[in-house]
């Protein structure tokens, strides 16, 4: 798919990956690009080609506003996530797995269905972004693997009910990326470039499981071979 002159929807667009991804497609030669936002003031001024959304992927009312507003929408980047950091079984705070599955799962799938007859009729692309630890479980993220685990499913869900519309649906899986949501974290980590390159060499001429960085690909070649001695490694991240 070409970048050029299409017309994107960027969930989560105010910062990190979602604000880069708006700039880039703007580089790129799109016609427009929908930045989508909880909070719209929080998003930087500037180009016309920019139309600003409101847009809480949790709330239904937004979404389907959105996906009427967005109707000329060719390229869809579900981009909105959190990540509380916290243990599936023995979490400091018991709600974040429910948060996180709100977010990550059930609002990328809200996204998902409300978009679908939109890049039907427009014969579009999404892109989910999620993470290799839907591949993979990290036990001192443990809830946020299962919700990017269920959205992985999701994704590839959406990719069999779509080929016969032609709508290309592509899962992104990077490692650690350089923004707040892994500031505490320790390096190597990707930079927000690394991940919108990767996607849209992707969407111009690649896989539909988009595997972004170094440590990505280790694990799911690690998982190909031997998933048990994987699993086994990163079970003592506690
Ligand atoms: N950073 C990493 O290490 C990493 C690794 C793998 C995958 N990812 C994935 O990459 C994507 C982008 O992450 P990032 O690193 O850019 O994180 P980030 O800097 O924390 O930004 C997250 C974005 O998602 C938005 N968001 C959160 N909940 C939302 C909701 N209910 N509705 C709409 N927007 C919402 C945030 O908006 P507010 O400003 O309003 O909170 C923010 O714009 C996420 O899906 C994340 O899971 C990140």
């Amino acid at each position: 798919m070409l970048i050029e002159n299409s017309i994107a929807l960027v969930s989560g667009a105010n910062r990190g990956v979602g604000a880069r991804f708006v700039t880039s497609l703007l580089e790129r030669g799109a016609h427009k690009v929908y930045a989508a936002a909880r909070d719209c003031a929080a998003l930087a001024p500037g180009d016309s080609r920019i139309v600003p959304i409101a847009l809480d992927i949790t709330d239904s009312e937004q979404v389907a506003k959105a996906a009427g507003q967005a109707s000329d929408v060719t390229l869809l980047i579900n981009n909105a996530g959190i990540n509380h950091v916290e243990r599936a079984i023995h979490p400091r705070e018991a709600s974040a797995a429910r948060a996180e599955m709100e977010v990550n799962y059930f609002g990328t799938l809200s996204m998902c269905r409300a978009f679908t007859p939109v890049l039907i009729r427009n014969r579009g692309a999404v892109v989910n972004m999620l993470s290799i630890l839907a591949r993979v479980a990290l036990p001192a993220m443990g809830s946020l693997c299962a919700s990017k685990a269920a959205a992985l499913r999701m994704t590839e869900c959406l990719r069999a009910e779509l080929a016969a519309h032609d709508v290309r649906v592509l899962a992104v899986l990077p490692g650690a990326i350089d923004t707040d949501m892994s500031r505490d974290f320790p390096p190597p980590k990707l930079s927000v470039d690394e991940v919108v390159d990767a996607v849209y060499a992707a969407l111009a001429d690649g896989p539909d499981e988009v595997l972004v960085g170094a440590m990505a690909r280790d694990i799911a070649a690690g998982l190909a071979t031997d998933r048990l001695a994987v699993q086994t490694r990163f079970a003592g991240f506690l």
